[in-house]
């Protein structure tokens, strides 16, 4: 029988509990993995580290570093080390999205009788609490976590870090300024940690997926979610096993000269 790529690898994985994390969480398992599940969301961590039949739940939110330590920590102690870290939790920020994606609607009527003229106005309608929450969801959780994990990792010489942006910390989203400036901060954060970490022996690179059909998205109307696929030239979303099947490359042995990396499954929406 061939050895499994993650055979024996206790992995921690942020906001697990749904769609991309979910997925990489059971594609990691498969890959023989043990598997920490840490999301704010504690009663569907604990239903798939039940489903996985081995691993640690982790209730907590990404955006509390002594939490986030204290996570660390457990899993440490319970599961023995700390092989691979993803940071994978985030939101969209419902309410934003549904307010840009109202006037996305017009715009697209407008468009079809000629011309847009409706502006999004989306940033002058974000307000401090909305720009906070995803800068300490997406950016200080990914800070948080990774210092965690490397102070776990250090020791050992050995791990890897997979950050999950976007397309939109690329491109830049409209109608989501501070989900993409937090995802263009994510890999800004992992290009400068990765080349600090590597001669730890901690490789450190970044996953910028395209659309992709999870709860995330499930605030947009169906004309949306519609048109998000006919722009990407594959003509659908991605589905999370396509997202995940690049986490497993990632935290395998065969990706040791990625450092600092981005890769984008995005169905050819970004081809650069
Ligand atoms: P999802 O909504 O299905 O899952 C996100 C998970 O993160 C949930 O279980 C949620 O409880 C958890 N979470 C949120 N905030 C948290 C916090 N502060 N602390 C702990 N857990 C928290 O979303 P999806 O689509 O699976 O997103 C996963 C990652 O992929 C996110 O970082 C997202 O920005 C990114 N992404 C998603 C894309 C998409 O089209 N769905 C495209 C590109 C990136």
């Amino acid at each position: 029988m061939t050895e499994m790529t993650l055979q024996d690898r206790v992995a921690l994985v942020t906001g697990g509990a749904s769609g991309i994390g979910k997925a990489i969480c059971r594609a990691f398992a498969a890959e023989g993995a043990t598997v920490a599940v840490l999301d704010r969301n504690g009663d569907a961590a604990r239903e798939l580290v039940e489903q996985l039949g081995r691993g640690v739940t982790l209730p907590a939110d990404v955006g509390d570093s002594a939490a986030v330590d204290r996570a660390t920590q457990r899993v440490v102690d319970e599961l023995g080390s700390l092989d691979i870290l993803v940071n994978n939790a985030g939101i969209i920020g419902v309410e934003e999205a549904r307010r840009a994606g109202s006037i996305m609607e017009q715009q697209v009527a407008e468009a079809g009788a000629g011309k847009v003229s409706t502006p999004l106005r989306s940033v002058e309608n974000l307000t401090d609490d909305q720009w906070r929450k995803m800068l300490a969801t997406h950016l200080d959780g990914t800070f948080y976590c990774t210092r965690a994990a490397m102070r776990a990792m250090a020791p050992k010489g050995r791990g890897v870090v997979i950050n999950i942006a976007s397309i939109c910390g690329i491109e830049g989203c409209a109608g989501l300024p501070h989900y993409s400036a937090a995802k263009a901060g994510i890999l800004g954060l992992t290009r400068a940690v990765a080349k600090d970490a590597i001669l730890q022996g901690i490789r450190v690179n970044a996953i910028a997926p395209g659309f992709t059909d999870t709860p995330l998205l499930d605030v947009l109307t169906p004309l949306l979610r519609g048109s998000l696929a006919v722009q990407t030239p594959v003509g659908r979303m991605g589905t999370v096993d396509e997202i995940a099947a690049v986490a497993v490359f990632l935290a395998s042995d065969r990706a040791g000269f990625f450092v600092g990396e981005t890769l984008s499954p995005n169905g050819g929406y970004l081809t650069v």
